[in-house]
C-alpha cells in the first residue's frame, strides 16, 4: 500500500497546480460571465452532440447534404437533373408493359366481370413480361416450381398493420428530414394496435389523444398535444372498437394549419364508406382526399374488399409521400436493393388473387354488398336499442356496433352468447363487446336470432345482475384491473410462446422467462 503514497501526492500537487493555473486564468472574470459561458458552451455541447450522433451515420449525412446542395446550383443542377432524367426514360423503356400499348384497367369496372372473361383478362396479364421461370432459367425466386406445392403456398403475407407501419414509417423519414429528431404520432385511444406497433418497431413516440362522449377522438386534445416533434396526425374511418368515424375534417383543419401529415385509417371499413353514397346511406361527412390535409388512407383489401387475407392498400394523396416509404440500399454487394415495403420476396399470387376479387366483385357488387351489411346492422342496432340494460357506445355509421352495460358486468352478455355459439369481441376500457357485421349475418334470420339471443341473455342477467363473472370475461376483466400492465404484457408474451410451442406449458416454464420453442 505504502507505494501507491508518492503517485496520491503526485496527483494533489497536479491537481493544486491546475487549481491554481485555472484560478489565475480567471482573475478579473465575473461570476455571471462565468456562469453565461458555462451555460453556452452546454448548449453547444448539447447541440453538437445532436448532431453527431444520429442514427445515420454522420459520413452519410454529410454526403446526402453534400449532393443536395450540388443538385441546387443552377448549372450543375441541370446537367444533373438531365442525366436523372434519361436513366429515369431507360428504366421506364425497359418495363415492358409500360410500352405495349394496351389499355389498362384502372378503376373497378361499373359491372363485375363474369369468371370466362376475368380468366381470359388473366391469361392476357400473366402473359405480359413474363419471366420464364419454368425452364429453369431464373436465378433463385422460385425455389420449388413444383406445381401443386406452388397452388398451395400461395398464402397470406400481410394486411392492414403492413399499410400502417409503411405510413408511419414514410412519415417518420419525411420527419427526419424536416430536422425533426424525436418524431411523435398522434392517434386517437380507439386507433387500431397497429399504430403501437408501428411506434415500436420504428421508435416513435406514440401520443394517444383521449376520446369524447361521443367516441370520437377529442379535437381539442389533439390540438393540445402538437409540438414541434409531430410528425403524423391519425384517424380511424371508422374506428374498430366501437365502429365510429373519428372527425376527419376537423383534424384535417389542423394537419393544414400546422403543415403535418394526416393518415385516415380506413383499413376495416374502408371498402363499405367508399361505396355507403351509392348503397343509399350517405355519411354525414366526406372521409378521404376530398378532405384537403388529408395525406394517406390504408384500405384492407382483405376484409370488406372480399379478397384472400393477405392484401391491404396504403394510398398518398401525392407521390411525394410514397418515397420515404422505400427502402434502398444502393450499395449491397447483391446488387441495388430498392424495396417498396417491408416484406422482401412477396407471392404475387395474393396480388392476383386480389386483383381478380375486385374485378369480379365490380363496383355494383361492392355497392350491393353494401347495401346488404349497412341495412342489416341499422336493423340490429336499432333493434339493441330497444334491449333494457344495455346500450350502445357512440354512433356506429358503418358495419361495427359496440354493446356496453351500466347495470351488469358486460362480459357476462358476451359469455352467455358464446354458449349459443355466437362469438363476439371482447373490448376494454371501458368494458365493452362489439359484433362486427359482415355478409355472413345478412343472411335470412341471423340478425333476428342474434336479437333475440341479446335480449334473451340479458334477462337471463338481470335475474341477478350482480353475479360474478366467470370464464373468459372473467379473464378479461381482471386484466383491465392489473395496475402493473407489464404483468399482462407477459401473460400475452407466455400466450404466443403456447403458439409455438408443441410442448404442453408449465408455469414453471414461464416464471422462468424459457417457455421451450419447438
Ligand atoms: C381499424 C383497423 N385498422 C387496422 C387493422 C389491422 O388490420 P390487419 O389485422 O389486417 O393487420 C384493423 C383490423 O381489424 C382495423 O380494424
Amino acid at each position: 500500500m505504502d507505494t501507491f503514497v508518492p503517485y496520491k501526492e503526485i496527483i494533489l500537487m497536479y491537481l493544486e497546480k491546475a487549481r491554481t493555473f485555472v484560478n489565475g486564468q480567471c482573475a478579473g472574470i465575473e461570476p455571471w460571465q462565468l456562469i453565461g459561458s458555462t451555460f453556452a458552451s452546454t448548449l453547444v455541447v448539447v447541440w453538437l452532440h445532436g448532431i453527431l450522433f444520429q442514427p445515420e451515420s454522420l459520413t452519410s449525412r454529410s454526403k446526402k447534404w453534400f449532393f443536395k446542395t450540388l443538385r441546387k446550383l443552377p448549372f450543375v443542377g441541370a446537367i444533373i437533373q438531365k442525366q436523372f432524367n434519361k436513366a429515369l426514360d431507360d428504366v421506364a423503356s425497359g418495363l415492358h408493359f409500360l410500352n405495349d400499348g394496351k389499355d389498362y384497367i384502372k378503376a373497378l369496372p361499373a359491372q363485375g366481370m363474369s369468371q370466362p372473361v376475368l380468366l381470359e383478362k388473366m391469361k392476357e396479364y400473366s402473359s405480359m413480361g413474363k419471366v420464364h421461370w419454368e425452364d429453369g432459367k431464373v436465378s433463385g425466386t422460385v425455389y420449388s416450381g413444383e406445381e401443386k406445392l406452388t397452388h398451395l403456398l400461395v398464402k397470406m403475407t400481410s394486411g392492414g398493420t403492413e399499410s400502417i407501419l409503411m405510413a408511419c414509417k414514410a412519415y417518420r423519414d419525411l420527419a427526419y428530414e424536416r430536422g425533426i429528431k424525436h418524431p411523435e404520432i398522434l392517434v386517437p385511444m380507439s386507433v387500431h394496435a397497429a399504430f403501437d406497433k408501428a411506434a415500436h418497431y420504428f421508435g416513435l413516440k406514440i401520443v394517444h389523444i383521449p376520446l369524447t362522449k361521443t367516441m370520437q377522438v377529442d379535437v381539442q386534445a389533439m390540438k393540445r398535444a402538437i409540438s414541434k416533434n409531430t410528425a403524423m396526425l391519425t384517424c380511424s374511418a371508422p374506428q374498430f372498437p366501437h365502429g365510429v368515424m373519428d372527425p376527419i375534417e376537423e383534424v384535417a383543419k389542423l394537419a393544414l394549419k400546422y403543415r403535418i401529415p394526416f393518415h385516415v385509417d380506413a383499413c376495416l371499413g374502408g371498402f363499405l364508406i367508399a361505396f355507403m353514397e351509392k348503397a343509399g346511406f350517405p355519411l354525414q361527412r366526406p372521409f378521404d382526399f376530398r378532405v384537403e390535409g388529408v395525406t394517406s388512407i390504408s384500405a384492407d383489401t382483405h376484409k370488406y374488399g372480399y379478397a384472400p387475407k393477405g392484401s391491404s392498400v396504403v394510398l398518398y394523396s401525392d407521390k411525394k409521400y410514397r418515397h420515404y416509404q422505400f427502402f434502398v440500399a444502393p450499395d449491397w454487394q447483391g446488387g441495388i436493393y430498392a424495396s417498396p415495403t417491408i416484406a422482401g420476396s412477396r407471392p404475387g399470387g395474393i396480388i392476383a388473387a386480389c386483383w381478380a376479387t375486385l374485378m369480379y366483385m365490380g363496383e355494383d357488387g361492392y355497392v350491393e354488398a353494401t347495401k346488404k351489411i349497412i341495412s342489416t346492422a341499422r336493423f340490429i342496432e336499432s333493434g339493441l336499442r330497444k334491449i333494457d340494460n344495455i346500450q350502445i357506445f357512440g354512433k356506429p355509421e358503418v358495419s361495427v356496433i359496440s354493446i356496453g352495460s351500466d347495470v351488469f358486468d358486460i362480459y357476462r352478455l358476451s359469455n352467455l352468447l358464446s354458449t349459443r355459439g355466437w362469438n363476439l369481441n371482447v373490448l376494454q376500457f371501458p368494458s365493452s363487446i362489439h359484433l362486427c357485421i359482415t355478409l355472413l349475418h345478412t343472411k335470412p334470420g341471423i340478425a333476428e336470432q342474434f336479437l333475440e339471443d341479446v335480449r334473451d341473455c340479458v334477462l337471463e342477467i338481470m335475474k341477478d345482475p350482480k353475479a360474478k363473472t366467470t370464464g373468459m370475461g372473467a379473464i378479461y376483466g381482471m386484466a383491465q384491473s392489473i395496475p402493473d400492465r407489464n404483468m399482462v404484457s407477459e401473460i400475452s408474451h407466455a400466450y404466443l410462446d403456447c403458439l409455438y410451442s408443441t410442448d404442453i406449458p408449465s408455469s414453471d416454464k414461464h416464471m422462468n422467462g424459457s417457455p421451450g420453442h419447438s
